[in-house]
């Protein structure tokens, strides 16, 4: 076959190196614009998984980059006047321009051909070839002569860096934050030689022009970057190699995926590879792994299908398919780190103390977490949870057994929770004409018994027409208050979890059938006519719903007032107000559910006046000692709906009437809806919340281990995990997940306590794995 790749970048070389191997009769090509020493950049890191790859299949390759490597495991972090470091972290690094001598001797020692100095213009120029690599890189012309093929979609980030190196070798990956007068500028720092460094240094848009940084040139802007970082560099000066770039030396990420990675030009096939057809932010350092596993990848296909030109076609399609997978993963989660680093300025670096900054940094790609870090350095993580205990209140004992962030004890007003774990509200549709029975006493009596806690109730309803179904639960009249009573004492009485209410109204989603009839189905009889923030049914063929009048508003405000002072009676702990999921009150907050001309409808500040109205009526007459959330969609994943920033100055007014936390759900206000679901996948809803708005929040949706809220607890993501369907699974979920994590101090209710030890030691067995027969 006759193989040209456009660009020698690593992608380029190492893909031109490995078919050459293959197959030494392959005439392959490599055509590069610049000299063989010349190149951007400074030095790259990778991990040790990629490198076993590459092993695999060129180990001289391989053995020539391992020698060269600067391998470290240590991360230091460095913010006002703190320097904190952590080990175990294992990271290599080697400089840019070794990589590519390393891969250009392999090259030339295997017989591939190199060009330099060669500008391509087209994949025109090889007539001849059988199989075009356009390897050129993130500005790739190749591609952009084919974007109606290849359909590149390019994001362009928002934050500014500039990549320099200095003569001073780091013994630890260093992240060193500075403030100015105008905002947070982060220097991302790394070792790659026995004595050069790569020193990236990053900030917003805004603040790279309020230090006027635009109109900066290079030599100013290192200048500028020498003096800021003056501490971290000890002397030493800034350096860059960046003369090649046109206009500004800082640069703006952009983050490229294409839809399709080959064409066929009419005479040879040409197919994507490397930063041509996809980028990673360096935040997580992958670019120039993914470039080498594109290339193994391409020729794992060779060698599966053939290296002939006829099997090109078979092979450009087994290699999209798997490689289109694997870079969406790393891709996604890099895109978590990125905006950390975007959005840290102004959410983390004033807000958390150094300890807690330093947690979130490190689990930023939410693929690190709690249990990771302790593999990693058991002695810092260790210390963290200390630090994080006494924070909560406990007295530390330095050298007993930590307490995992989410068993440490939470306080709001009045209320005092001995963890950080609740059960989330869960309808449950079994009562009658609202009244709760012997199920809810079961249901909720079990789950207070299981550790978590705090308990919600379901949504309750505050009449017989804020019902979904008419299983749903009230708390309208005596009888209902009564029944609620018993359960409430049963569980104050039996357990150590407190009970929480939450109330709603279920507006234009309501007179449905109950979940296993058919969820959202309207009622074939019985039906009651339903009311929301406009006359607009929540199905296309649904029942209409009435757009409240100013006397439906004091009617059902009056409602909301009545149902709260019956919770007083009760002795709930904890009310909730459900503003959430495109019920009553959230149909007033999303624009999707909400065209009100009046002063109800049409800006943020009119369409929470309602629910603000109720909020500060509940918040009146209930004790000033008992803490009332708040429950929002924070995304309606709809375009034109509602996104977390709107949440976010929901969430300020709320706060501003006396809200103590929100309670960070998404969704189910609009049947259009396209929610992005996976792990913890609303826990950046709280996260953008607690730390931008500064209120407590809770996080809630697939939270269903407890290494995801001990890392969501200590990164100060939230100050509550809220846990459903884990509990309808499992009543005692805390309980189990406490032994799971090997945390013995939880107290199990005294009347199962021989279960305990029985529990815990067969974890411990399972752990240790089969023993020798
Ligand atoms: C600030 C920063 C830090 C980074 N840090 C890391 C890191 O720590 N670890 C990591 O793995 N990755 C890192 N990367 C990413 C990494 O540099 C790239 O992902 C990687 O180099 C991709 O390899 P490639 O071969 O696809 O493209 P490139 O390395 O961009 O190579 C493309 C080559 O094609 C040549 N070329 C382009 N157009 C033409 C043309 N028309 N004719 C001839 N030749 C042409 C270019 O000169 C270049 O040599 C970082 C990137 C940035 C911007
Ligand atoms: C059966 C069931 C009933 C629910 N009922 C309510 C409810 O009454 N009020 C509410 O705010 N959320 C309700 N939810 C949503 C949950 O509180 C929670 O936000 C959601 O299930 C995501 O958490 P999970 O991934 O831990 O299940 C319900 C969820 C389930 C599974």
């Amino acid at each position: 076959m006759r193989i040209v790749c456009i660009g020698g970048g690593p992608a380029g070389l190492y893909f031109g190196l490995l078919m050459k191997k293959e197959n030494p009769d392959h005439h392959v090509t490599v055509v590069e614009r610049n000299q063989p020493y010349d190149t951007f950049g400074w030095g790259v890191v990778f991990s040790d998984a990629t490198m076993e790859n590459m092993r695999a299949w060129d180990s001289k390759t391989a053995k020539a980059i391992e020698t060269a490597f600067n391998h470290w495991d240590d991360i230091e972090v460095w913010i006002k006047d703190r320097r904190m470091r952590t080990t175990g972290h294992g990271f290599v690094g080697i400089g840019r321009k070794k990589l590519l001598n390393i891969l250009q001797e392999r090259c030339e020692e295997l017989g591939v051909e190199l060009v330099f100095e060669r500008e391509v213009d087209s994949d025109l120029e090889f007539p001849d070839a059988d199989l075009i690599v356009a390897s050129d890189g993130i500005n790739s012309k190749i591609r952009n002569r084919y974007e109606k093929e290849f359909k590149p979609d390019i994001l362009v980030r928002p934050n500014r860096f500039i990549w320099l190196g200095t003569k001073k070798p780091y013994d630890a990956f260093t992240f060193d934050f500075r403030r100015t007068e105008h905002g947070w500028f982060q220097a991302h720092i790394y070792k790659f030689d026995e004595d050069t460094s790569t020193f990236i240094v990053e900030t917003t848009e805004d603040v790279f022009r309020a230090h006027g940084l635009d109109t900066a040139d290079e030599t100013r802007s290192i200048a500028f970057c020498e003096e800021l970082f003056s501490e971290v560099l000890d002397g030493a000066t800034l350096m860059s190699n960046s003369r090649h770039l046109r206009g500004s030396a800082w640069l703006n990420f952009n983050r490229l995926i294409c839809s399709k990675w080959s064409h066929f030009n009419g005479r040879s096939h040409v197919v994507l590879m490397g930063d041509a057809v996809h980028t990673a932010h360096f935040a997580i350092g992958s670019g120039t792994k993914l470039a080498f596993e594109d290339a193994i990848e391409l020729t794992r296909q060779f060698r599966k299908f053939g290296s002939t030109p006829d099997k090109i076609p078979e092979v450009l399609e087994a290699y999209e398919e798997v490689r289109a997978v694997d870079v969406a993963r790393i891709q996604n989660a890099a895109r978590n780190a990125m905006e950390w680093f975007e959005v840290v300025g102004s959410r983390y670096a004033d807000t958390l103390e150094p300890e807690q900054f330093m947690y979130s940094l490190l689990t930023r790609s939410q693929r690190i977490s709690h249990e990771n870090l302790r593999l990693r350095d058991k002695k810092w993580l260790e210390n963290y949870e200390r630090w994080f205990a006494a924070r909560a209140g406990i007295n530390i004992d330095p050298d007993g057994p930590p307490v995992p962030p989410m068993f440490t004890p939470y306080r709001v007003r009045g209320l005092s929770l001995q963890n950080r774990i609740v059960m989330s509200p869960m309808a449950m549709y079994c009562a009658d004409d609202g009244v709760p029975n012997d199920f809810h006493l079961v249901h909720f009596g079990s789950r207070a018994l299981g550790g978590a806690g705090m308990i919600f109730g379901e949504m309750t309803c505050v009449s017989p027409d804020a019902r979904i179904t008419p299983g749903c639960l009230g708390l309208w009249n005596d009888e209902q208050a009564a029944a609620w009573k018993r359960i409430v004492e049963f569980v104050h009485t039996t357990t150590s979890a407190k009970f929480g209410l939450q109330l709603g109204h279920a507006g234009r989603k309501g007179s449905t059938r109950v979940a296993w009839e058919g969820i959202d189905q309207p009622l074939d009889d019985g039906s009651w006519p339903l009311l929301s923030a406009s006359a607009l049914p929540y199905l296309p063929n649904g029942q209409v719903p009435r757009a409240m009048t100013r006397a439906d508003m004091d009617r059902v405000k009056a409602d909301f007032v009545a149902a709260t002072k019956r919770a007083i009676d009760i002795g709930f702990d904890m009310l909730e107000l459900h503003c959430a999921h495109g019920y009553l009150l959230s149909s007033f907050l999303s624009p999707l559910t909400n065209q009100r001309t009046d002063e109800y409808g049409g800006s943020h500040e009119n369409n929470a006046r309602y629910p603000l109205e109720v909020f500060r009526a509940i918040r009146e007459v209930w004790p000033a000692d008992k803490p009332i959330s708040v429950r929002l969609s924070c995304h309606d994943w709809t375009e034109g709906g509602n996104t977390p920033a709107d949440a976010a100055i929901y969430a300020k007014m709320f706060k501003a009437a006396g809200a103590d936390l929100i309670d960070c759900s998404s969704g189910q206000v609009s049947k259009a809806e396209k929610p992005v679901y996976g792990r913890l996948f609303q826990t950046p809803f709280s996260d953008k919340l607690r730390n931008e708005i500064g209120i407590a929040t809770v996080a809630v949706g697939a939270i269903s281990e407890a290494d995801h809220a001990n890392s969501i607890i200590a990164a100060g993501r939230a100050d509550l995990c809220a846990i459903a369907r884990p509990h309808l699974a499992d009543a005692a979920w805390t309980l189990h997940e406490a032994a799971k994590i090997g945390m013995k101090s939880i107290a199990w209710p005294k009347q199962y306590l021989s279960a305990k030890l029985q529990y815990e030691t067969n974890l411990a067995r399972a752990a240790a794995g089969p023993s020798p027969a």
